[in-house]
């Protein structure tokens, strides 16, 4: 098969299955390098794909696998309806889908609208003077004398988002330079990507992750943003704000929903917006726009029962105003890793780069393992879907010394090094063996791996977690496998017990209860109850601090 033919393949479940889907996040450049160039691949992607299948999960979202120049890691995309030569061929991506597919797999791409590469096809006839080319992206004279930036806006990655041209013209970008931000008021922008949208239906692709899809609409006129902290990446973005969140986008959506409910198969979106909070959120999520969208105030909660409690309720009630299902996420590629925030000391989660973390001497590894299984397991319980990013399952920290040299990320160098960016969430998976490149490149690679891993990766191998019963990797695998057998998980509802001061308790029917004790001290189970799957040692019929469990009433 090619990816010129159309695929019917594809798992025979409910139309509803993202409602209640754990989806993998499959970051391509760190999961599997399948020819040895130090770099993840699709043939690495199809070596492992059981993998997914024997941790239980619905769906995978791949990262960004078309042809790119690589300023940001793949979001900076020179052909929509390509695959890059580093990662494979149309035909590898065709049998990767078909094959995900026959595991019961369904497949997530992700879309990246806001921005092209400055190498797409359209940016390089822009900068050769054509006019209709220019009217695609955003292209302004500059101010006074024209050696100034046409308003103040500046890039989420550090420094100015104006690059002058050789004419004299200057290009938006809120992202890197390589990243010229599109113009969404042409409509041969919003006709090509609908028309991508159905190149990679056609080929059996089920839904997408839509990149910045908060961002995509500019304020007439472009005003300044003027005098407010920007936490770009940090969400809080304020209604009324000239590029992020604005009502224009939702028009957007509601063409995409179209193309996708023109399948008889379901094709899904889920949104990554960084808003002012649930209500601006759902607004994505209204019957006719996107199905769900990433819950980072979740994301971004400290480890802290009314906080967590707090954030839950309001995503529950705010979602169903929408009848959408919430959604979980503990990490991605563009946060510390969970295990790494949560081993901070107690209520400094809620913060997600390194820069605002406190210092790396005050992290207690194993702290944050440990939180970082209950905290997967309270995950699982909830109601509608949840995420996982690739290593979660393992356990993996946050890789919090790579040197200067090797760091990648934009932000590092768009801040002359000041932020550390997110490359430590990035390192290669380790697969197997003792030391690097720990499987995760074939025998006599030609290349070490593009982010360098640490010794220490040796104990969180799949091959050794596999055969430990005790292993992140052997709890997620139970979880999982119970989520799937229990009918009072997944979609639906919950109820709050009475519980104790710091615990969480709550029942899904039919007869399904979990306990979170975050109050440092020992509480007794409730009576009447078996448990099914623990997050750590139960002592002497008690569940002991920063512990998960799940019960059957
Ligand atoms: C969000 C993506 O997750 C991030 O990795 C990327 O740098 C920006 N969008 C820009 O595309």
């Amino acid at each position: 098969m090619t990816l010129g033919t159309t695929v019917e393949t594809s798992p025979e479940t409910s139309t509803d299955w993202w409602r209640s889907a754990v989806v993998y996040q499959l970051y391509i450049r760190s999961f599997a390098d399948g020819n040895g160039d130090g770099v993840g691949d699709i043939a690495g992607i199809r070596a492992h794909l059981t993998h997914l299948r024997d941790l239980g999960v619905d769906a995978v979202w791949i990262n960004p696998w078309y042809p790119s120049p690589m300023a940001d890691a793949g979001y900076d995309v020179s052909d929509y309806r390509a695959i890059e030569p580093v990662f494979g061929t149309a035909e590898e991506a065709s049998a990767m889908i078909a094959e995900a597919h026959a595991l019961g797999l369904r497949v997530l791409l992700d879309i990246v609208p806001n921005h092209s590469s400055d190498e797409h096809a359209w940016f390089r006839a822009a900068l050769g003077g054509d006019t209709a080319a220019r009217e695609r992206y955003i292209f302004r004279a500059g101010r006074g004398d024209g050696s100034q930036p046409p308003n103040d806006w500046q890039s989420v990655f550090g420094g100015g988002a104006w690059t002058r041209v050789v004419d004299g013209a200057w290009y938006l970008h809120l992202f890197d330079a390589g990243q010229p931000d599109l113009n969404w008021e042409n409509p041969e922008v919003v006709a090509e990507f609908e028309d991508v949208l159905r190149f990679w239906f056609d080929r059996g692709v089920d839904g997408f992750r839509i990149d910045v899809a908060h961002g995509l609409v500019k304020e007439a006129g472009l005003p300044d943003v003027g005098d407010e902290p920007e936490e770009l990446l940090d969400g809080g973005h304020r209604p009324g704000h000239p590029f992020w969140d604005r009502d224009g986008v939702h028009e957007i959506y509601r063409g995409w929903r179209a193309v996708a409910d023109s399948y008889p198969e379901p094709k899904v979106f889920v949104a990554e917006a960084w808003v002012a909070g649930a209500e601006r959120l759902v607004r994505y999520l209204r019957p006719d726009e996107l199905h769900t969208a990433f819950n980072f105030p979740y994301l971004n909660t400290a480890w802290d029962a009314t906080s967590l409690r707090t954030v839950i309720d309001e995503s529950l009630e705010t979602y169903a105003t929408v009848d959408a299902p919430a959604t979980w996420v503990l990490s991605n590629h563009d946060v510390v890793r969970h295990v790494s925030r949560m081993g901070r000391p107690h209520g400094d989660g809620g913060r997600h780069t390194l820069n605002t973390l406190p210092p790396v001497e005050t992290l207690d590894r194993g702290l944050g393992t440990i939180r970082a299984r209950a905290a997967a397991m309270l995950m699982f319980a909830l109601p509608g879907s949840a995420y996982v990013y690739q290593g979660d399952e393992l356990g993996l920290w946050e890789v919090e010394d790579l040197p200067g040299e090797v760091r990648q990320d934009p932000t590092w160098f768009r801040t002359n090094q000041e932020e550390i960016g997110r490359d430590g969430c990035r390192v290669p998976i380790p697969w197997s063996g003792t030391e690097a490149p720990f499987g995760f490149s074939p025998g006599g690679a030609s290349a070490a791996p593009w982010l360098p891993q640490p010794a220490d990766f040796a104990g969180v191998t799949v091959a050794a977690e596999e055969s430990d019963p005790g292993s992140m990797l052997a709890l997620y695998r139970a979880a999982l496998r119970l989520r799937r057998e229990l009918p009072g998980l997944g979609a639906g509802t919950l109820t709050w017990r009475d519980a104790p001061d710091g615990v969480l308790a709550f029942d899904r029917e039919p007869g399904f209860t979990c306990v979170l004790n975050l109050s440092g001290a020992p509480v007794a189970l409730p009576e009447g109850t078996r448990v099914l799957l623990a997050s750590g040692p139960l002592a002497g019929g008690e569940l002991p601090g920063d512990t998960a469990v799940w019960l059957e009433r």
